[in-house]
């Protein structure tokens, strides 16, 4: 990938780029969990977004996305506002670069991915991510992983309208190889887990990803939020979920409406799974932390409502399997992929079972791979 694009961008503009390379992710376990100030664990991709990039002489910005061909230019003195475009992601990263005093230089940028788009494998944290740090280094300067997951985060929310917590953009900056991160989404402190090695994550797209994804996502923040707000005169000094416990909201549900207490439950009972996932793994029990991933399914199609017929399906078929510690869908929902613990010896036959089954229930053509978790953005040459 990285070879294909230098000479392609060395045709086009005649200078060898820098190329920053930055991954999606899988998420093993706390969904939803990050803007609610708590615990997610995901780890690194190998699919991922390079971005080669090399100054130019005059103060403008030339994107251009080798996926489809298209390029795009602005002003870095007179950025545009969201246009509704793919380009409104590296936009939103140089908008937010410069306003946090990064000072960027003219740049032309070339872009390849291989995160599959809309399949809740977080592509477009990934291009924030890459972009945000080559545009940094062809300026000749530095950022910090953290400084500028926060930076990607800004731009998708402030920018692009999407209310999303940190998690993506923390993982694609931060990734580390061979592990997942159990990142605390308040403090931003993180701690690497690994799967046991008779263990094999295996990731399933389910190939469907539904319109109002983004829409819905946004309710479901503010759900989160409505309950905090109702349930802080019982419980002073709350900010967020992360504050209430399981027992806090067995004792206090009653002040909730129906739905609200359901969005609530999800988000206490997954932060405590996170933390219990962590103890299952760091013991090497896979199959403790597989209970905890069905769990985590069940809670996010009942409670949080964020499952789809398709992906609850994929699910149901992968947790059928005698191999499978446990599967759950992971991401933001209404579509996407489903992750699965399984006996690393079995990995083949299972996703050749799994995907077959649910290609003659659906239609559909599901991709599956194992995934090795690997680093976070970088340099690469
Ligand atoms: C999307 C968002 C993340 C996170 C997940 C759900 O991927 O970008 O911040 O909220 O959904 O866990």
């Amino acid at each position: 990938m990285t070879h294909r694009l230098i000479e392609q961008f060395r045709r086009r503009h005649g200078v060898q780029p820098a190329v920053s390379r930055a991954p999606g992710r899988v998420n093993l376990i706390g969904e939803h969990t990050d803007y609610n100030g708590g615990f997610v664990m995901p780890a690194a991709l190998e699919f991922a977004t390079w971005a080669a990039a090399a100054p130019r002489p005059n103060r403008s910005l030339c994107i251009h996305s080798t996926l489809n061909d298209d390029e795009v230019t602005v002003d870095l003195d007179h950025l545009p506002a969201r246009r509704g475009h793919w380009s409104d992601y590296v936009i939103g990263v140089a908008v937010m670069l410069q306003r946090a005093g990064y000072s960027l230089c003219g740049t032309n940028l070339m872009i390849s991915s291989t995160v599959p788009v809309g399949s809740g494998l977080s592509s477009s944290a990934a291009l924030e991510v890459a972009t945000g740090h080559a545009l940094v280094h062809a300026a000749g300067g530095k950022i910090d992983p953290v400084a500028l997951a926060k930076i990607g985060q800004q731009a998708e929310n402030d920018f692009v309208g999407m209310r999303c917590g940190i998690m993506d953009q923390y993982i694609s900056a931060c990734g580390r190889e061979g592990a997942a991160l159990l990142i605390d989404c308040r403090s931003l402190a993180a701690r690497p887990v690994t799967v046991p090695d008779r263990a094999a994550l295996v990731v399933i797209d389910s190939k469907v990803r539904h319109q109002h994804a983004g829409g819905e996502y946004n309710l479901r923040r503010q759900a989160c939020e409505e309950g905090v707000a109702r349930l802080l005169p019982v419980l002073p000094g709350i900010s967020q979920l992360r504050d209430v416990s399981v027992t806090d909201l067995e004792r206090h549900g009653g002040l909730l409406p129906d739905m609200i207490f359901r969005r609530c439950r999800h988000i206490v009972t997954e932060n405590q799974r996170v933390l219990d996932g962590e103890t299952a793994l760091n013991r090497g029990d896979g199959a403790a932390f597989g209970q905890l991933m069905r769990q985590s399914h069940s809670s996010m199609r009942d409670d949080f409502e964020i499952t789809c017929a398709e992906v609850d399906l994929l699910a149901d078929l992968a947790n059928a399997e005698a191999c499978c510690h446990g599967a759950r869908m992971t991401g933001g929902g209404f579509g996407g992929c489903v992750v699965a613990l399984v006996a690393a010896h079995e990995a083949e036959g299972f996703m050749n079972r799994v995907t077959t089954a649910y290609a003659e229930r659906t239609g559909l053509k599901p991709m599956a791979f194992a995934c090795h978790p690997g680093p976070g953005v970088g340099l690469v040459s």
